[in-house]
């Protein structure tokens, strides 16, 4: 069996009386980038506090690089790379102490710190401002610098979620240029966003609807299978037309192809 990067089946969780994330089975295989899109409270973040370890799901189950979610938790956060939605950076701390802060945090050996502090600088382009205070950056490389800080143990998966929110256009396509060129590196990167131009590069994307994966695939057969050449245009289909048979019948679909690639 080819080894999955992510691999949810049945993933579960409540927040009393809320059901935030109603089943979701998933598979995200190793390299590339795999989208999880759809609208504001659809459990997009709540699925990912799962997949990283931090919140505990109600039911269900799932592996992260082979190992159990839950019992293998704290073997999980030392390969994933997390950053979340309102990730926190020290203002008052200038750019290689925030670096320094997160390599601590990971306990990183003394001689690799130099190493990884030098590489992921070099990737996000901040060896210029390393002796810089956060607080005078602007947004896009603050938000570069939470990258970097989200690299310092060399992750095999990076997760993002909503990492490009309210950053300027200009930002944002640089911030997934670098991430491409991480890609190419041979990491796996599961990320959400609100862009569906952003979402077009990615390799597969699950649309999540309710606490539900309504439709997963290659982006391209996404687009191919409703017709449309963009992915707002899909997303816009399942959001929209989204009626209780067409719901039916692309999740008997995944849940084929799912239990197709587990066997
Ligand atoms: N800690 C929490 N306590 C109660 N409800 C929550 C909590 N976290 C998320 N929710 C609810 O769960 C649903 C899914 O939220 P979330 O996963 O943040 O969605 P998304 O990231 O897709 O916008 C929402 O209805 C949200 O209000
Ligand atoms: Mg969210």
């Amino acid at each position: 069996m080819m080894e999955n990067a992510i691999e949810l089946v049945g993933l579960k969780k409540s927040f009393g009386e809320i059901e935030a994330v109603k089943g979701i089975d998933l598979i995200v295989p190793k390299g590339g980038i795999y989208g999880l899109i759809g609208p504001n409270g659809a459990g997009k973040s709540t699925t990912i506090k799962m997949i990283c370890g931090v919140l505990e799901p109600s039911g269900g189950e799932g592996r992260v690089l082979g190992l159990e979610m839950g019992a293998e938790s704290e073997k999980i956060k030392e390969k994933i790379g997390y950053m979340s939605q309102k990730f926190s950076l020290y203002e008052d701390l200038t750019v290689s102490e925030n670096i320094e802060f997160y390599s601590e945090i990971y306990t990183i050996d003394l001689e690799k710190k130099k190493e990884r502090t030098d590489e992921v600088l070099r990737i996000s382009g901040l060896g210029d401002r390393k002796h810089q205070l956060v607080g005078n950056l602007s947004g896009g490389w603050k938000q570069k610098l939470a990258l970097s800080c989200c690299l310092i143990h060399k992750p095999e998966i990076l997760i993002l979620d909503e990492p490009t929110a309210g950053v300027d256009p200009v930002s944002r396509r640089l911030f997934w240029k670098m991430i491409y060129e991480i890609v190419e590196e041979g990491i796996t990167v599961l990320a959400t966003t609100h862009y569906m131009d952003e979402a077009e590069g990615f390799d597969s994307a699950a649309f999540i609807m309710d606490g539900r994966i309504i439709a997963a695939d290659t982006t391209e057969a996404l687009m191919k299978k409703n017709n449309v050449d963009n992915l707002e245009d899909v997303f816009i289909k399942y959001a929209i037309d989204s009626d209780e048979e067409t719901f039916e019948k692309e999740y008997k679909m995944m849940k084929r192809r799912i239990s197709d690639e587990m066997a």
